[in-house]
């Protein structure tokens, strides 16, 4: 039987690290929070196993709400065209937002939504992504909370797809270059 895990060339994140990285986020936040009211924004669907992790390491009280755009399609560089697909539920005044991503790449996608999401007047908005490709960013963004910073190549797992797979792995790994078809 063919196993997700047969094609994966190399582990870069294991359960347990990830573990480690996202309840030291948590903290973080939790401690930064405190006083505030905050409400976590899950970007769909990548971001969706970083969130439900997330959101149990926050011990202050907090909303949570998700919206799903369209950035790469089915495959692998993003178009810079961004759609809402899902908008919030939530009117954000009144809230401290922490826009919640999977990965910060080029940027294009994550400073459309931030624009939008500043123009419904939340008390404050930052961002927060448990990884960052500095490498690749085209547009000048940074993100308040960054869980680990990888190297400029195609990681799948942990919620994060290749053409809508792997996202279901515990860990984030690279994959074997004939799984691209290459
Ligand atoms: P930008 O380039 O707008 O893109 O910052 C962010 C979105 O692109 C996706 N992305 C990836 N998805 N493995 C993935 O599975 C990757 O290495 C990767 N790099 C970027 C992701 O959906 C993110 O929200
Ligand atoms: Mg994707």
């Amino acid at each position: 039987m063919h196993q997700m895990t047969d094609d994966i060339q190399e582990v870069l994140f294991s359960e347990e690290r990830l573990a480690e990285i996202v309840s030291k986020m948590g903290a973080k936040i939790s401690e930064d929070y405190k006083d505030k009211n905050l409400l976590l924004v899950s970007i769909l669907k990548g971001s969706v196993v970083f969130m439900s992790d997330l959101m149990r390491s926050v011990t202050t009280p907090c909303s949570i709400d998700f919206m799903a755009v369209s950035s790469y399609g089915s495959g692998m560089k993003t178009s810079g065209v961004v759609k809402i697909i899902k908008d919030l539920d939530i009117n954000l005044k009144g809230y401290d937002v922490l826009v919640v991503e999977d990965i910060l790449d080029s940027g294009l996608t994550l400073s459309y939504i931030l624009e939008l999401l500043q123009a419904r007047e939340p008390k404050s908005i930052r961002l927060c992504t448990l990884f960052d490709k500095p490498d690749r960013r085209t547009v000048g963004i940074k993100a308040d909370y960054v869980g680990t910073v990888v190297p400029d190549e195609f990681i799948v797992g942990y919620g994060l797809d290749y053409d809508e797979k792997y996202r279901n792995l515990p860990f984030v790994g690279i994959l074997k270059p004939e799984v691209y078809g290459g």
